[in-house]
């Protein structure tokens, strides 16, 4: 009788699917973004990402609370600053906004989530860029990465488990984790953001970050089009002490998830940055997409993709759908 090989056989019941079903997300392993920003005493809505805000210190506290009652598995977090300079002296300031930001969350949840933060300049410095910039106007490699070790040291005397390194300087997770052990602080992990791309999604970021950027980041993230070059820049990243390695944007590159989960053995994460969520949300509020079954799919294909750890700007409300047996 034909046909006599049936797959829809394992697809006739929610139970029968859910039996077979190869790929799971689980709450822990979203990773909530988050920023803080100095000098507002309110929250303040972010325009091209509907439902994200710019918290203050105190809805920074909440939000994280409840990101832990959510379940989710880390929050990473980003600092706006009422000032900026040259070389991003507020990251290096123990009162700097996001030096600040993560003693208050260690303060508050302790070990309860991992705490990330972003270690970059580009919010800190007066003319956007990740890092110090030379005499012609072009960002300094090396000058740069003393800075960043500068800044490893004080995101973990805040307190913080991992630091991000999202700046594509080369050699910063080296100088990273030198930095960390000669201050005591072994504990204290990388996760890399280790192939990042020259992405036109960081788009709504920029404005949650209120960004000085003229121009574009070329010559430091890497080209689209670039697919092997993200395993040379992975391999670097593990080769100089990365505990995870993350991939970014998230959905326009999943074969680069992928390739990364081939070639690695270290947790592989992926971002789901700020415009594939402000894409998604506009067609939501259209009606276009059906809101919960798109995030869910969404997420779902990143980890079937290969990549372990989400970072997602819905996590909590994906934590929600997820814990509700969606
Ligand atoms: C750099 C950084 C950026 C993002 C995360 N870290 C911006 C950039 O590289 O221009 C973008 C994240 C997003 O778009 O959600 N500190």
């Amino acid at each position: 009788m034909y046909p006599d090989v049936r797959p829809r056989r394992l697809r006739t019941t929610p139970a029968m699917r859910r039996l077979v079903a190869e790929t799971v997300v689980r709450p822990a392993d979203l990773i909530l973004p988050l920023f803080v920003r100095e000098g507002i005493a309110e929250p303040k809505p972010v325009a091209s990402m509907p439902g994200v805000l710019q918290h203050t210190r105190d809805s920074l506290r909440k939000t994280v609370v409840e990101a832990v009652e959510a379940g989710v598995g880390g929050i990473m977090l980003y600092g706006v600053p009422l000032t900026r300079d040259e070389v991003g002296s507020a990251g290096t300031d123990p009162n700097g906004v996001l030096n600040v930001a993560i003693r208050d969350v260690a303060a508050e949840v302790g070990d309860a989530t991992v705490v990330m933060s972003d270690l970059c300049l580009d919010e800190f410095t007066s003319h956007g860029h990740c890092g110090v910039l030379d005499a012609q106007g072009r960002v300094d490699n090396d000058a740069t990465l003393a800075r960043y070790a500068d800044m490893a040291v004080c995101q973990a005397e805040a307190g913080v488990h991992l630091v991000g390194t999202s700046g594509m300087m080369d050699g910063q997770v080296g100088v990273a984790r030198e930095a960390l052990d000669a201050a005591g602080h072994t504990d204290v992990g990388i996760l890399a953001y280790a192939a990042k791309y020259a992405s036109a999604f960081f788009g709504p970021f920029r404005e949650a970050v209120e960004s000085a950027l003229q121009g574009d980041r070329r010559a430091y993230q890497q080209d689209p089009g670039n697919g092997r070059e993200a395993l040379r820049e992975v391999a670097l990243d593990v080769a100089e002490g990365a505990d995870l390695v993350m991939v970014k944007p998230a959905l326009p590159y999943l074969d680069v998830v992928a390739a990364v989960r081939a070639a690695v053995d270290v947790p592989v994460a992926a971002y789901q940055v700020s415009g594939e969520y402000a894409m998604a949300e506009a067609a939501f509020a259209n009606g276009w997409l059906d809101r919960d079954r798109t995030i869910l799919e969404m997420l779902t294909s990143i980890r079937r993709a290969g990549a372990q750890q989400i970072l997602t700007y819905w996590a909590v409300e994906a934590a929600g759908l997820l814990r509700a047996g969606y």
